[in-house]
């Protein structure tokens, strides 16, 4: 095994790390009763570190009734007791450090579970009413929502109560939306950030991040208005000042979510005093195709420059399909309103074209997010209808098959049961019966596996310098070729189209993501890193 490298020392590291997505409830299960736990995880720390990756990012691991995996927090200083205790997690904050691995934890600060005690002392007509958004109906018996917002999953945004009041929830009825304006809502949270960073953390990241402040006088949407009643606020910058404050106190890092299609708009968060970083879910989203991922690339970085924020290059994580799918499907753009049961995928093709991918975002200026299993190459899963649990296939009236397809219990050992998951009972969610073919142990040994391809991938994005910020050069190459230069001189090309691609001048071939042909040129959906 490789030795471990220590943290990159420098105040910078997240202008440049690659952070891997651990969805704990999957990842491995340290006590065998069927969920991913932190045991699981400070288990597996040795391949983390292997892997070359420089920080972690947990999604929730709080006290929670998992209505929506977790994005519905009870308490923020527990954690739930499926996946462990403070104690360890605070061992495995210092576990990983040792590796030379950071951690990120996430915070939820849209809303909170209906079990939280503010909401249960709100339910019960105390002064908490006033932190969240409680409204009368409309109609002549209040029995119409105060207004017409939908939920992200599907259906009203507001949830009736027996005394006859509503209660507004963008997400699940189950996750009440905070309200904003008020100080106390602002104080727990920055509590919440000391209180995180005073346990070691580097980074938080930031859900919902664009959704916080509503227009206080909760309007209908009208589409066209210059404002948005709750998305993109103005006021939302102000907040993230003062958080900003709090974070630079720790030397600490924010990752935002925020999901914004005007680029502008998205790097205003992105200001020196705001949030460290976001995720580009425009290139998350974005075809296979190459003028349409050049031209994304090129919004990013040009938009980034003038803050002097690092871009962020994402692929997938836990509410998306799966990469290796998305690209093996006719339309390979992700888009959660196109989601559907059953749409036709050739795995081959998107594994080919993931390959690819996963060297083009390596090379790319900035850091970059690998959410676990997409180092094994794991295709979306389907889950028969009888054993989903995600809100999002429940509030569609089972029409979005929902997002637990790629949040399936990872594969670690072919021979042992549910593919070395770490399960003495079923886990939580099914694994495909082709799962131990996954399985890391087996691809370990396998020189041509997608693990050995991010493997050596990141071994040599180690040691190389400047990924963080050295700019992108793009070199002449056909239209359906994509090719740049950038740190430290790494050329990166990337074949879309069907006639096979001469390689730019180089002194040495780094890593291709598939064999090149007989007369040494880069077939179609195939990545090459070339040292010039
Ligand atoms: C974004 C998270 O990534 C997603 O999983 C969650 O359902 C929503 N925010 C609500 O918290």
């Amino acid at each position: 095994m490789a030795q471990p490298t220590p943290a990159r020392p420098d105040r910078d590291w997240w202008r440049s790390a690659v952070i891997y997505q651990v969805y704990v409830r999957s990842f491995a299960d340290g006590d065998g009763d069927g969920t991913g736990d932190l045991a699981g995880v400070r288990a597996r720390l040795p391949y983390l570190a292997d892997l070359g990756i420089d920080a972690l990012w947990f999604t929730p691991w709080y006290l929670s009734p998992l209505k929506d995996g977790g994005y519905d927090v009870a308490d923020y200083r527990t954690i739930d007791p499926a996946f462990g205790t403070l104690a360890e997690a605070e061992k495995l904050i210092a576990e990983a450090r040792d590796l030379g691995i950071r951690t990120i934890v996430d915070i939820v600060p849209n809303h909170v579970s209906d079990q939280h005690p503010w909401f249960r002392a709100a339910l019960a007509g105390g002064p908490e009413r006033e932190l969240f958004h409680f409204r009368p109906g409309r109609g002549d018996h209040g029995e119409l929502p105060p207004n017409d917002w939908r939920s992200e999953f599907g259906g009203p945004a507001w949830s009736r109560l027996p005394d006859g009041g509503w209660y507004l929830h963008l997400f699940a009825p189950e996750q009440p939306d905070l309200n904003w304006s008020h100080p106390a809502v602002r104080q727990e949270h920055e509590d919440i950030l000391r209180f995180w960073f005073e346990r070691g953390v580097a980074g938080v990241r930031v859900d919902s991040a664009a959704l916080l402040v509503k227009d206080p006088r909760l309007p209908d949407f009208v589409e066209g208005r210059d404002r948005h009643p709750y998305v993109d606020r103005d006021e939302l910058h102000d907040i993230y000042r003062s958080w900003r404050t709090v974070a630079d106190a720790y030397g600490g890092i924010f990752v935002g979510e925020v999901w914004l299609p005007d680029t502008e708009r998205f790097t205003r968060y992105l200001r020196p005093d705001e949030l460290h970083t976001a995720f580009n879910f425009s290139f998350l989203t974005c075809p296979w195709d190459a003028r349409r991922l050049r031209a994304s690339i090129d919004e990013t970085l040009t938009r980034h420059a003038p803050v002097g924020a690092p871009a962020t290059w994402v692929l997938c994580n836990h509410d998306v399909t799966r990469t290796v799918t998305r690209y093996g499907r006719e339309h390979t753009a992700f888009d959660f309103a196109t989601k559907a049961f059953g749409t036709p995928t050739d795995l081959a093709l998107g594994t080919r074209r993931a390959r690819a991918a996963a060297l083009l975002s390596l090379a790319l200026p900035g850091s970059v997010y690998v959410y676990q299993g997409e180092e094994l190459g794991l295709p979306e899963a389907d889950i028969p209808r009888d054993r989903v649990q995600d809100p999002m296939y429940f509030r569609s009236g089972g029409t979005d098959p929902g997002r637990d397809g790629c949040r399936v219990p990872l594969p670690w050992a072919a021979e042992a049961p549910y593919a070395g998951f770490g399960s003495r009972v079923e886990p939580w969610l099914p694994q495909p019966a082709d799962w131990p073919g996954y399985a890391a142990d087996r691809q370990a040994r396998d020189p041509g596996s997608m693990l050995s391809l991010y493997r050596a991938a990141l071994r040599i994005r180690r040691a190389t310098s400047g990924f963080g910020d050295t700019p992108l050069t793009w070199l002449p190459a056909p239209d359906d070729v994509l090719a740049f230069a950038g740190a430290d001189g790494l050329i990166c090309v990337v074949n879309f189209g069907d006639a096979p691609a001469r390689l730019p001048a180089h002194s040495r071939s780094l890593l291709v993501s598939g064999p090149l042909d007989d007369r040494g040129r880069l077939p179609r959906d195939t990545a090459a890193w070339l040292r010039a």
